[in-house]
């Protein structure tokens, strides 16, 4: 192909690209401000258990058939999978959404939960929109663009040594509590300090803007970090290989990092 062919082809992608990120980071910031708005009125909503410390309300639906409404008027050819509403196939390019994560702090009134847009494209996730409306922070990549928060450029701490790091580490009943209690041990008793802060989305945004020196997690699932793998990987982070063909449907384990702390992070906490 000729070389202007080529260069006039990849920039009609990274326009396009470009304006579904503009489109995404409205729809995250929209689906937020309704969300807030329960969150202030916690107290009215009907809380069910999906299972074992696993919970949704109407904040959460509403949340993601506000986002399923704008992505599939903006974009009637993409594919769609939520975690409350499952998957709506169609084509190749899958909008990826955890309407609120962080919902047991979310109906606790702990100010520390988000919305989180993504977009998967060819087994690789291409786009970020994740939206803290408490704090009014929207961390946003696209791949190849950089990372921001509200705009700005973020990246991740230079940190490589484990005595001086603090990861954020999640847990849910998908994983043996027995393993996670085990894991918590192993990287205490390495010098690394950790942090459980309930949002695994929120986790992911934290690396990238270098709050945390990386994430970790035995199962979780792709709404939960869809948005945030490629917020980690602009902002300069190492990310296990998490997107496996399996992952769309059952999720996967996930390590992200400094590039200095992913091995020795690594070591600590192998994947199987
Ligand atoms: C959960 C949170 C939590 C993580 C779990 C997720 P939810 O999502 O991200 O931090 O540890 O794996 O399921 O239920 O709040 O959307
Ligand atoms: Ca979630
Ligand atoms: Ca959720």
């Amino acid at each position: 192909m000729a070389a202007s062919r080529l260069n006039r082809e990849v920039s009609v992608v990274a326009e396009d690209i470009a304006a579904r990120l503009r489109i995404a980071e409205a729809v995250v910031r929209e689906a937020g401000a309704l969300a807030l708005d329960y969150f202030h009125r916690r107290h009215e909503l009907k809380i069910d258990a999906k299972g074992l410390q696993d919970l949704v309300s109407q904040a959460d639906r509403e949340s993601e058939e506000l986002i399923f409404a704008r992505m599939s008027e903006a974009f009637p050819g993409d594919s769609f999978l939520g975690e409350e509403g499952g998957l709506r196939q169609k084509g190749p390019m899958m909008w990826v959404v955890d309407p609120i994560d962080g919902t047991a702090n979310f109906v606790r009134g702990i100010p520390h939960w988000c919305v989180s847009i993504g977009l998967v494209s060819d087994h690789r996730a291409v786009l970020g929109a994740i939206y803290d409306p408490v704090a009014d922070e929207l961390f946003a990549a696209v791949a190849g663009g950089g990372a921001t928060l509200n705009g700005e450029p973020i990246r991740v701490t230079g940190q490589t040594d484990i005595v001086h790091a603090r990861i954020g580490l999640g847990f849910s009943y998908r994983s043996d509590a027995g393993r996670h209690s085990r894991d918590v041990r192993t990287i205490l008793e390495a010098g690394c300090e950790y942090l459980r802060l309930g949002s695994g989305a929120l986790g992911l945004a934290y690396t990238a803007a270098g709050r945390l020196d990386g994430y970790y997690e035995r199962h979780i699932n792709l709404w939960d970090v869809a948005g945030g793998l490629v917020v980690v990987a602009e902002a300069g982070g190492r990310s296990s290989d998490f997107l496996t063909p399996a992952a769309v449907s059952e999720g996967n384990e996930l390590l992200v990092a400094t590039p200095g702390l992913f091995d020795p992070l690594r070591r600590l906490l192998p994947a199987a």
